[in-house]
């Protein structure tokens, strides 16, 4: 997939599947797969390193994964902008974004609108495509009060909408659209030009991202009600090391075949 095939998939009711990697073994799965990108996310922040949010992402951690999914992954790769990276000066927030670039991804996300459009118009002026990233923000939980279900009052509604249009002439080539009402994720589908890619929006958008270990049922803790496990892969990991420990103990393994004569 190439920036291109963002516009063109949507024009043709292609839906997008894209998915959260973080490491060069999975970009290795994913590669053999049929999804079409992937999102080195922010969320590494939680599901790798074990945060509790994501604001503990910072650059040195969004280029260690960026680089690994990219030795592994030929395709399109966004790599997500950490807390604060894009707010700061102008200077700061494109040279974050052109070392994710560097790094291996093809495009950087950032979250919000207001504030960032000013610096969406340099980054896509300068060859940085940018994705948007609107509804649950995770990045401004604080001011959120929780991971909740966004845009529910028609006045919320119409601000987003408002946003994601900002979004769109601000230069942004997608727009992630996380945890909103089926009819949210709809309409503004329909508004926009560019594909909407959700997560918790419903099944009218233009494409659907999940995060990695989520789909897989690697993930333990609350689930969001749009999580699906399309296999548990979990389970037989678990099978899989307590059988490694039953073996040691047992001294089956290693066998002689297993060992160097
Ligand atoms: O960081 C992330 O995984 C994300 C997705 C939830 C869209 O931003």
């Amino acid at each position: 997939m190439t920036i291109n095939d963002f516009l063109q998939y949507k024009k043709e009711q292609k839906k997008i599947s894209m998915v959260t990697c973080y490491d060069f073994s999975s970009a290795k799965i994913v590669e053999q797969s049929q999804i079409h990108c992937i999102l080195v996310g922010d969320s590494v922040a939680m599901v790798i390193h074990g945060h509790e949010s994501t604001i503990a992402a910072d650059m040195p951690m969004m280029i260690a994964h960026t680089t690994a999914v990219r030795r592994g992954y030929s395709g399109f790769i966004v790599g997500d902008m950490p807390f604060l990276s894009y707010r700061l000066t102008t200077e700061e927030a494109l040279s974050s974004m052109g070392a994710l670039l560097k790094a291996g991804a093809n495009a950087v996300k950032v979250e919000g609108a207001r504030g960032n459009l000013d610096i969406i118009s340099r980054a896509t002026e300068s060859g940085i495509p940018v994705m948007g990233h609107l509804g649950l923000t995770p990045q401004s939980i604080n001011s959120l009060g929780g991971y909740k279900v966004q845009g529910k009052s028609s006045t919320e509604q119409e601000q987003l909408l408002e946003e994601a249009i900002s979004l769109e002439k601000a230069g942004c080539f997608a727009l992630v659209l996380e945890c909103v009402p089926t009819s949210l994720g709809k309409r503004v589908s329909e508004e926009l030009t560019i594909p909407v890619i959700g997560i918790g929006a419903g099944s009218n958008v233009d494409g659907q991202v999940l995060v990695f270990h989520d789909l897989l049922g690697l993930s333990s803790g609350h689930e969001p009600r749009f999580v699906r496990k399309f296999s548990n892969v979990g389970q037989p990991t678990l099978t899989g090391l307590d059988s490694f420990h039953s073996a040691v103990q047992s001294g089956d393994y290693p066998s002689p075949q297993e060992s160097y004569q």
